[in-house]
């Protein structure tokens, strides 16, 4: 009976949010969104357990608020006994963790060996970073997350003797992979012009003769010069899906085909599971196989502009997220073939779609 009733009431909840948001979003994300609820009481910890997207947990915790299932005060999101009752009632249990803390659950051990003298030399060179720039969507990594991102490139082949083409670099993982001193050569594009200096400058620095830097608008076709010329490209897409395309697009005309690696980066919070079966269907339909998938393989350092984000508004308690929240799944996939991609120009804006919570 209890059971029932608890059901009846997350059904009735969802397809409010649902409707309200206008989400792709199935009754399991409300499921995500109640139990991470159980995880902590701060909001970002909250939110960080969600794995759904922000613009719809945030909609449906409010409608818990609502209907007296939970509590915001001074940034914490807290269950009522009601809503306790609730989650009890069907059978949901707190987010649980098995992370090995060696590795933060990547897989990659950066605390010893080769990895540990790049990861220091790399830690140096970033001190110097320029901030994170709201008008690109950038928001980098952890130094620890870029190394071991490196490291998932060089452990599959891709870096190896190879060419290496990263496209939009706020990561700065051009700069690691040439301190590995193992690629051929590393182009690195981005569209900010600080960004292309302090690499740049870096390179010099550090004489790192094999990696350039070159200003460009991903909007704007590559030029003839980088078509079909890379093994391997890297990015951190924008996640709205026309962003999406864009960047991938852009980075499979850079490879030279069958064979040829890509890696990209996808939120929870940003890409809702449908989003996710899209994007799959766009990469299959692109002639690439999906090799890779590491889940919560990216942290993210907190931005400057998280009060200037969309989804601030949302946001059920305007409190600024004091530890690492926004984490991403990494990539990986092959070329089988060479795909036919247009190399046009794409106009207006290619940040946000309905999903997108920190442009
Ligand atoms: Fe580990």
């Amino acid at each position: 009976m209890a059971e029932r009733k608890g059901t009846d009431s997350l059904d009735r909840l969802h397809r409010r949010a649902k409707a309200l948001t206008g989400m792709p979003v199935t009754r399991r994300d409300a499921e995500r969104a109640l139990a991470a609820c159980l995880s902590d009481s701060d909001m970002w910890t909250v939110i960080r357990h969600s794995h759904a997207p922000l613009r719809y947990t945030t909609c449906l915790w409010d409608l818990m608020e609502k209907e007296g299932l939970l509590t915001t005060q001074d940034g914490r999101l807290t269950l009522t006994e009601e809503g306790k009752s609730l989650a009890e009632a069907l059978g949901i249990g707190p987010p649980m963790t098995f992370d090995c803390p060696h590795c933060d659950g990547r897989g990659v051990d950066v605390s010893s060996g080769l990895l540990k003298s790049l990861l220091e030399r790399f830690r140096q060179i970033a001190q110097e970073r320029p901030t994170a720039l709201q008008k690109f969507d950038q928001g980098y990594v952890t130094v620890e997350t870029t190394i071991a991102r490196v490291a998932v490139a060089w452990a599959k082949g891709d870096l190896t003797g190879k060419s290496v083409i990263v496209l939009g670099d706020d990561d700065l993982v051009s700069i690691a992979l040439a301190l590995t001193g193992v690629c051929r050569n590393v182009l690195v594009i981005d569209i900010d012009r600080r960004l292309i200096r302090f690499i740049r400058q870096v390179a010099r620095s550090e004489r790192l003769t094999n990696l350039e830097a070159r200003e460009h608008d991903l909007r704007n076709p590559l030029p003839d010069a980088w078509l079909g010329q890379f093994d391997t490209f890297l990015c951190d897409p924008t996640e709205s899906f026309v962003g999406f395309k864009v960047f991938i697009d852009r980075g499979l005309l850079a490879l030279k085909g069958a064979g040829s690696a890509g890696y990209f980066g996808l939120t929870r919070l940003e890409s809702s599971l449908s989003k996710w079966q899209r994007i799959q269907q766009f990469l299959l339909s692109r002639g690439a196989v999906v090799t890779d998938i590491r889940d919560r393989f990216h942290w993210y350092e907190n931005w400057d502009y998280v009060e200037k984000m969309r989804a601030w508004d949302w946001l059920p308690a305007k409190e600024r997220p004091r530890d690492i929240w926004y984490q991403s799944a990494l990539f990986r996939i092959e070329l089988l073939r060479t795909p036919r991609i247009s190399n046009e120009p794409v106009v207006g804006d290619i940040f946000t779609d309905n999903e997108a919570a920190t442009t």
